[in-house]
């Protein structure tokens, strides 16, 4: 056995990819700071526990983790497609929206392809553009809102797909209706738009469309939603995507197989019945993240109008000094180069955040813009 040689070295195209950064948890940054506490507000995760009876689903579930679930997950997709009204055969489910989004690219993508985004947007769609061997395209964002006329004028004749996330992570604003039918109408049939909703049960501004209902029948549109977000399932991992059947066959041909667990499945199924609780917890976070942003304004403060459960909090100097100081006050959120993303957390959580940003104030500068 020869150990001092190399072993065999990745794709090209997979050592270029940006690995998939996830949040630091509390126990990491508590450790670091020999701090006795600390919050996590870093994943856009929701701060409650499991709906009522997702554990028991759960629970029946594994009585048969010996078999493999179902491939299809033919009952969530019964039960999903009578929702939202849609015929079975126009929806499919993956490993949470990340999965989907993965396999929407392999499906619609490849060398000599573009997929064109907005910038900053969520951080797995250049990672996933590269994955499938295709191009990155970006286009600025205009005041931390997707800027459709910038999108527009990077389309090229190699885009395939354009990924919007609506509201869009980290920025946390929403296009409207109007906006968004202004980008169909004007891109050419042939590229497949992406409509990420993951934060969708957030949004509370009457005109963001709900993409599921004004845009689906569009044949060149792919809508995602998650269990993740809203429906306290991030640890779990189911998302669903709507669109064309051609569509939806596609995604469904790159599907690993048996990658969505028969507790995943029960999990999401249980969750549905559970749309009072899921409305009511949602509320709840809409109005701790208003009662954030008045407070940040009132501090001079002011942080893009939220449609979802995090705010982002713009620094010119980018995010990480922000960040750190909040971390050495165990809170732990999400920096970027262009500004600080905050999970919006229970009221106790929130209000630890306000305090260790009154701590950071003076040391870190935050400019708007
Ligand atoms: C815009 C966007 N899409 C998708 C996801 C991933 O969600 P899931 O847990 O369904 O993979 C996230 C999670 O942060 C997100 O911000």
């Amino acid at each position: 056995v020869r150990r001092d040689r190399r072993p065999p070295q990745g794709h090209e195209r997979s050592l270029a990819v940006p690995r998939y950064q996830p949040g630091r948890s509390a126990e990491e940054v508590m450790a670091e700071h020999g701090l006795a506490s600390a919050v996590k507000l870093a994943s856009n995760e929701a701060p409650f526990g499991p709906l009522p009876g997702v554990p028991e689903a759960v629970a029946r579930a594994m009585a048969r983790s010996g078999h493999y679930p179902d491939h299809t997950a033919w009952a969530l997709r019964e039960a999903l497609a009578a929702k939202h009204g849609r015929p079975v055969e126009e929806l499919t489910i993956g490993p949470g929206t990340v999965g989907l989004l993965q396999q929407l690219l392999l499906a619609f993508a490849g060398p000599g392809d573009e997929v064109l985004f907005p910038w900053p947007s969520f951080i797995a769609y250049p990672q996933f553009t590269l994955l499938a061997g295709a191009a990155i395209r970006e286009a600025p964002l205009a005041d931390w809102v997707t800027d459709v006329d910038a999108l527009l004028a990077s389309v090229s004749r190699r885009t395939r797909l354009v990924l919007v996330a609506n509201p869009n992570n980290p920025t946390s604003t929403a296009l409207r209706t109007a906006a968004l039918t202004r980008l169909l109408e004007a891109v050419p049939e042939d590229v497949l738009v992406v409509i990420d909703e993951a934060y969708h049960e957030y949004v509370t501004d009457r005109d963001v469309p709900n993409a599921l209902e004004v845009f689906a029948d569009w044949p060149n549109v792919a809508v995602l939603r998650t269990f993740s977000k809203a429906w306290s399932l991030a640890g779990l991992r189911v998302g669903y995507v709507v669109g064309h059947r051609d569509l939806v066959g596609a995604v469904d041909a790159t599907l690993i197989p048996f990658s969505v667990s028969a507790p995943a499945q029960a999990a999401a199924l249980a969750a549905l019945a559970q749309k009072a609780e899921v409305a009511r917890r949602a509320a709840l976070v809409v109005a701790e993240r208003d009662r954030i942003t008045a407070t940040l304004a009132d501090r001079g403060l002011p942080v893009p109008d939220s449609q979802a459960n995090f705010v982002w909090l713009p620094a010119a100097d980018g995010g990480r000094p922000l960040a750190d100081a909040l971390e050495r006050r165990g809170v732990v959120t999400r920096p970027f180069p262009s500004g600080v993303r905050v999970t919006i957390g229970l009221p106790e959580e929130n209000d630890r955040f306000l305090e260790a940003l009154d701590g950071t104030f003076d040391a870190v500068p935050v400019v708007v813009r």
